[in-house]
């Protein structure tokens, strides 16, 4: 709804052009347009001269405005993308230049908080309390990161134990749907030991925010975290700014030297929102419908997260990527897995027979375990997953009570040990695990 009087409308269009033309950055080369073409979520102005990236005012009548995103051009002609509700524009608005980059909010007053994709609160817990600065431009160059040599304890035996995470490192989180994805993030949240946790709800039905807020998270959780929400139903420059702003507040607080811990759930709707862009102005379709803007912005986001240089903070990043009918070419689960350092992949199959969280140790891989573990933990990893591995090499046998015993003694050792296999990958939802009890847990589990 648009609560502009008519009078408050044109001085607000007049003031915005005052402002839009006196902006040094913009060198004073803005200049207002007019609508002349709408198609689908695409609007096409043409005497409009606005930086890409940039926000628009189109302003359709007295009551009647909304803002948008300039995503290309072609000739003349430039195309913008809604921000919000897309109502009541007429041919011939007007589209007037704003000025750009909006400042994010930064600092530890949006500790408990959760903002929209343009960093508004949406939690009722009135005014943010915290300064602004505008977000930085540039990746950390990757000759100047900080090595990942520390662990990071996430709170989850499984993973602190066989997958070890190390501090600064990037990972995939790889699910179908209802495979337990938000139930494993929140336990992180709730039990890893870095200072501040940034969520990244991008894309996801609306439902999930409050459900991952009020039980995944629970009150516990989100005192230490930042929780960014740009659900489905708002507009794909919105889903794609919220996964923005969640990765530009975790680097506000990295740059104050904090260890931060990054979850965006999920990847793929990212990618999902970038496709919808690229398509409508006009980008050539790839791989399954994504255009290659897909493929170019995802490794700029997941290389912003990572470790600061030398002694100072950290991002560790989680990204969920949807694996839907399990298959293997899916474009979107391929690149994350070329540009991430590690996945977790979550089976339905593990969780249909009731073991939370049902992460498949096989088929999972941390690429820096190595750099932050010492060797004796590293041999009991390898036997761990050497055991897992028989044993599923095995299990229709067993299962029938065909499998002789004797005939394979990693077989044998992994069936003596199975019920206690299991005991060591379940963790309840409510049940921390640190990284010393993790792995005092793998140590008694397997014999010397
Ligand atoms: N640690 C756990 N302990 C017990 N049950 C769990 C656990 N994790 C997940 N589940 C079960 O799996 C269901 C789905 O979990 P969750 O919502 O975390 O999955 P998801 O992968 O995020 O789903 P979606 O794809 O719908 O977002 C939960 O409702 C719960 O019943
Ligand atoms: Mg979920």
């Amino acid at each position: 709804m648009n609560e502009w009087s008519a009078a408050a409308n044109a001085r607000m269009a007049r003031h915005l052009h005052a402002v839009a033309q006196r902006v040094p950055e913009l060198g004073g080369v803005v200049a207002e347009g007019l609508l002349k073409r709408v198609v689908g979520l695409t609007l096409e102005a043409v005497g409009c001269r606005a930086q890409i990236g940039s926000r628009c005012r189109v302003v359709s009548g007295p009551d009647s405005s909304l803002e948008a995103e300039v995503v290309g051009f072609s000739g003349e002609r430039v195309f913008l993308m809604p921000v919000g509700e897309m109502h009541g524009l007429l041919p011939n608005a007007r589209v007037i230049p704003l000025p750009h980059a909006a400042a994010i909010p930064v600092g530890g007053g949006l500790l408990g908080r959760v903002l929209d994709g343009e960093g508004k609160p949406i939690d009722r817990g009135g005014a943010l309390r915290c300064e602004r600065r505008l977000p930085g431009s540039d990746a950390i160059n990757p000759m100047e990161r900080a090595p990942i040599d520390r662990p990071l304890d996430v709170g989850v035996r499984a993973i602190n134990a066989l997958l070890t995470v190390g501090r600064g490192q990037r990972l995939g989180l790889f699910a179908g749907t209802g495979v337990g994805k938000s139930t494993l993030l929140g336990m992180m949240t709730r039990f890893t030991e870095a200072d501040v946790i940034v969520v990244g709800l991008v894309g996801e039905r609306g439902r999930e925010v409050r459900d991952f807020i009020d039980h995944s998270l629970g009150e516990g959780g989100l005192k230490r975290a930042v929780v960014v929400a740009t659900p489905a139903d708002r507009a794909p420059i919105l889903r794609l700014r919220g996964a923005w702003l969640a990765t530009a507040i975790a680097e506000s607080f990295r740059d104050q030297g904090r260890h931060v811990l990054l979850l965006m759930d999920s990847l793929t709707r990212f990618a999902q929102a970038q496709r919808e862009i690229g398509l409508a102005v006009g980008e050539p379709p790839t791989t399954r419908g994504y255009p290659p803007s897909v493929f170019a912005q995802l490794p700029r986001l997941v290389e912003r997260a990572g470790n600061a240089v030398s002694g100072g903070g950290s991002i560790t990043a989680f990204y969920t990527v949807l694996t839907e009918g399990d298959d293997p070419n899916d474009p979107i689960a391929d690149t994350a897995r070329g540009i991430l350092d590690g996945h977790i992949l979550l089976s339905r199959g593990i969780a249909e027979s009731g073991i939370y969280p049902a992460i498949d140790v096989e088929a999972s891989i941390s690429r820096v375990a190595r750099d932050v573990t010492v060797p004796q933990q590293q041999k009991l990893a390898r036997r761990f997953r050497q055991l897992v591995s028989a044993y599923q090499r095995n299990r229709d046998l067993i299962a029938i009570g065909a499998y002789q015993r004797g005939s394979d003694v990693t077989v044998d050792a992994a069936l003596a040990l199975w019920p206690r296999i299991e005991t060591f990958l379940r963790q309840d939802f409510h049940e921390p695990a640190n990284f010393h009890a993790s792995l005092q847990a793998l140590e008694s589990l397997l014999p010397q």
